[in-house]
Parts: structure tokens; sequence; C-alpha cells
């Protein structure tokens, strides 16, 4: 299957996307039984107050895909500004090497959560799921959350800051 047509620049149209600023989440889930999953993501929004709802994508290539696909809940956590050092750690390395230190505890319907205080988590159910393109979108009903007051980490133009990007002057 091609991922793209042969005139279409992927990484200009990557580097146009990075245009739009978004939070950072740390998403983790677990099967019964098993070592959890968790992994950095930044597509997450809104969709729904009544019922509530929220979207997310996952690369097909997501090493967490089969956890995800098949748990019956997972916690988004929206990372504050001072952690960096989590989005970084949960986009790369094993599973394993990702929880390592970082203290977990239980969402009130029993998924794990960072027990870092980030600045909202939302306990959601695995509600539905899409194939498009090379991503799967979610569907989580929010059954659980909470929130404080910290400022949000931002992702924007390939970095954690609003500042441009060498990339983005050439363009
Ligand atoms: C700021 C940031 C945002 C990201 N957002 C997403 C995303 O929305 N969806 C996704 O599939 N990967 C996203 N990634 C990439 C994954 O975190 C990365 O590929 C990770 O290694 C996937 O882990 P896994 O293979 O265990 O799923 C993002 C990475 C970073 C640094």
């Amino acid at each position: 299957m091609r991922a793209s047509s042969p005139d279409f620049d992927s990484n200009f149209f990557k580097s146009a996307l990075g245009r739009f600023p978004t939070g950072v989440t740390v998403i983790t889930a677990s099967l019964p039984g098993q070592p959890p999953v968790g992994l950095t993501v930044s597509s997450f929004n809104s969709v729904s107050l009544d019922p509530p709802l929220v979207v997310w994508s996952l690369s097909r290539n997501s090493s967490s895909l089969a956890v995800i696909q098949q748990c019956d809940r997972y916690v988004i956590q929206v990372l504050a500004s001072d952690q960096m050092m989590f989005a970084q750690r949960f986009s790369k390395g094993t599973a394993a090497e990702r929880f390592e230190g970082a203290a977990l505890t239980t969402a009130p319907n029993g998924s794990p959560r960072l027990q870092a205080g980030c600045s909202a988590w939302f306990e959601c159910a695995n509600r539905s799921r899409y194939e498009e393109g090379d991503h799967f979108i979610f569907i989580g009903e929010v059954e659980h959350c909470a929130r404080n007051d910290s400022l949000p980490l931002i992702y924007h133009a390939g970095g954690y800051d609003l500042t441009p990007s060498p990339t983005d002057t050439k363009r």
C-alpha cells in the first residue's frame, strides 16, 4: 500500500502540521496480568460533552497497538510544563525503560496512571476504533477526570515551546 502520492512531500506536510501547537499527553494502559504500556501522544482532542468523548490517533507501527486495541480502558494524562522528561521518555525505548522510576498508581476503574501530578488526567473506556491511513483513531469515553492549575507542556514545530525551529525559518 502506498502511503502518499509521488508528488506529495510528506516532510513538508509534517512541518505544516507542526504549525498547529498542541498539548502533550502520555497514554497508559495494560491488559490483565501484563505490564503496562505507555506512549507520548499529541493527537488528543475533545469530541463531545454529552456523552463525554475524546479522540486521539495511534500509528499502525506502534508497539503498543495490540494492547491499546484490546484494553477495556486507558488513561490520558496531560503533561505540565515541567514534565518534558515524560514526553521524551515515553516516545522512545522499551516499555520497561519508559516506566523505570516512574511511580504508577491506579485510576478509579483500574487503569494504570502516572502518580506524578499532571495538568489533567482522563480515564477512558475504549469505546471505538477506526482504521484510517497509517493510523488508528481511538474514541475514548471519559469515566473519570482530574485537573490542577499547572501550566501545560506545549509542542510546536517539533519542539517543546513556541519559538520558531531552524527548519521553520527556511520555509
Ligand atoms: C510530542 C510527541 C507527540 C507524539 N504524538 C503521537 C501521536 O499522536 N500518535 C502516535 O502514534 N505517536 C505519537 N508520537 C510518537 C510516539 O510517542 C513514539 O512513536 C513512540 O515510540 C511510540 O511508542 P510505541 O511504539 O510503544 O507505541 C509522538 C511523539 C512525540 C515526541
